[in-house]
């Protein structure tokens, strides 16, 4: 297979967003924009990604060297077109003969499915190959003109396009491949000599045609295609994602009575068989093994839920939340890294941060692990088969032994051995007639006024 790299343009202000998060900082599916790019450029196998940034966007600078370290960010400055932007990433590619595929990093819905034909095509002896599609509403993409053969002779931008050109709906996704070596020969012969006075990635597929060359399309669905360029198409961009995502789960055999009210992430894990009811949440990192059912109204991140078990309704679980096989987490439970063991239950109105619970062990309703001391977090363990009485407030560090119970409201501070009961109230005092005759005065105070 010939070598493969990628770009992906991110110099663009994004100024449409209005917000001071950069454009690509921006989620899609709870990942940003710029890492399903990424994404996208390692599915495609590319060896080397160069993301070409500009110096007003410090934070895409800092997350592209996070991800792929610094010889793999390029600057554009100042911005003066596609072309302009990279031929920016040249110097990272130094030295590299493969295939290149130029993207952008405000696209993310593209799949490598929908890209790795223009590597097809590449194979098959295009020396540019074009990812193209239908547009519904063609306005401002650039229009590919085919020649009689198919093959494609130029593309026009919307701004240069004369009336004729512009009845084209088959547009440029913007990805375009080549050979990195004929890529950057082409971009050198780019002018700028347009209506937007600037240096068009475009132009590379006339001049490869001058030479004698071929250039030649793909298509994509246009709804793999769009871009987001403000607030509003983001929200567009969430839907079609969610929609996939919602298709593909219940392909994969999970049953959802209202998926168009289950979010998910990109990289949400659900089983075959899992049963999931209306307006849950799935944050990133989330996987849910076969049989088990999530109830409505619950909000997912960073857990772990094993087959069997019930989550919800109204449950919520933090990053690394493990439930365990058959067990039970109830309504207005909050639960972050803890593991609950086999058949272990919490049921209601419960914080559990921090430890381990059991298998079979039952949590009561309100009980606390407190696991912060205000500077530091400790753990609780709650060993198998304890039963943890209603409103106990386990202080971390301590231990429940197994088997043990605590009672009903206790301040758990130390450690109790198992098969234990622990207690920690004051004793219960009761006087006689004491409420008849506080009825009695208050209501004789009343009368008088
Ligand atoms: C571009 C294509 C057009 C295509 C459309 C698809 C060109 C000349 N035009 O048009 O044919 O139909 O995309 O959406 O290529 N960028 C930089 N540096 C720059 C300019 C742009 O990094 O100097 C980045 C942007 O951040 C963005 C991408 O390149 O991610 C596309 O730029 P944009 O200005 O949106 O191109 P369009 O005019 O929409
Ligand atoms: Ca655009």
């Amino acid at each position: 297979m010939t070598r493969r790299a990628a770009v992906i343009l991110a110099a663009g202000q994004g100024t449409r967003m209005k917000s001071p998060l950069p454009k690509v900082l921006h989620a899609v599916g709870g990942r940003t924009m710029l890492d399903h790019a990424i994404d996208l450029a390692e599915n495609l196998g590319c060896e080397k990604i160069v993301v070409v940034a500009g110096p007003h966007s410090p934070a895409v600078i800092e997350h592209a060297t996070q991800r792929l370290g610094e010889t793999s960010v390029a600057i554009q400055d100042p911005p003066l077109g596609t072309g302009h932007a990279v031929r920016a990433a040249e110097p990272a590619l130094a030295g590299f003969d493969g295939d290149v595929v130029v993207t952008y990093a405000d696209t993310p819905l593209f799949t490598a499915e929908a890209v790795l034909p223009l590597f097809e095509l590449r194979g098959a002896g295009a020396e540019v190959a074009v990812l193209g599609f239908e547009a519904a509403d063609p306005a401002a993409y650039g229009r590919l003109i085919l020649g009689g053969d198919g093959a494609l002779l130029r593309i026009v931008e919307a701004k240069d396009a004369n009336e004729i050109e512009r009845t084209v709906h088959h547009c440029n996704s913007g990805v375009i491949a080549a050979s990195a070596p004929l890529l950057f020969e082409l971009l050198a012969e780019v002018r700028n000599n347009n209506a937007k006075g600037e240096y068009y990635l475009t132009d590379v597929v006339a001049l490869a045609r001058a030479r004698g060359l071929t250039a030649r399309t793909a298509s994509a669905p246009e709804s793999v295609v769009m871009g987001v360029n403000s607030q509003a198409e983001l929200v567009v961009a969430e839907r079609l994602f969610q929609e996939v995502r919602r298709s593909r789960a219940l392909e994969a055999g999970v049953h959802m009575v209202a998926p168009e009210t289950v979010f998910f992430a990109h990289d949400t894990e659900l089983a075959g068989g899992v049963s999931v009811e209306p307006h849950v949440v799935f944050g990133p990192r989330v996987r849910v093994e076969a049989g088990a059912t999530i109830r409505a109204f619950s909000h997912l991140e960073g857990a772990v839920v094993r087959s069997g078990a019930v989550v919800g309704p109204y449950a919520r679980l933090r990053p690394g939340a493990d439930i365990g096989e058959a067990a039970h987490v109830g309504n207005f439970v909050e639960v972050k890294n803890v593991s609950l063991g086999q058949g272990a239950k919490a049921n209601h109105l419960a914080y559990l941060g921090d430890g381990e619970v059991g298998p079979r062990a039952n949590i009561g309703a309100g009980v606390i692990f407190c696991n912060y001391d205000g500077v530091f977090k400790h753990r609780t363990v709650v060993g198998e088969g304890a039963f943890v009485g209603s409103d106990c407030a386990l202080v971390a560090p301590v231990t429940i032994g197994a088997g043990a119970m605590t009672g009903s409201g206790s301040v758990i501070t130390r450690d109790v051995p198992p098969d234990a009961l622990a207690l920690e109230r004051s004793p219960q005092v009761e006087k006689p007639g004491w409420a008849a005759a506080f009825r009695h005065r208050k209501r004789a105070e009343k009368a008088a006024r």
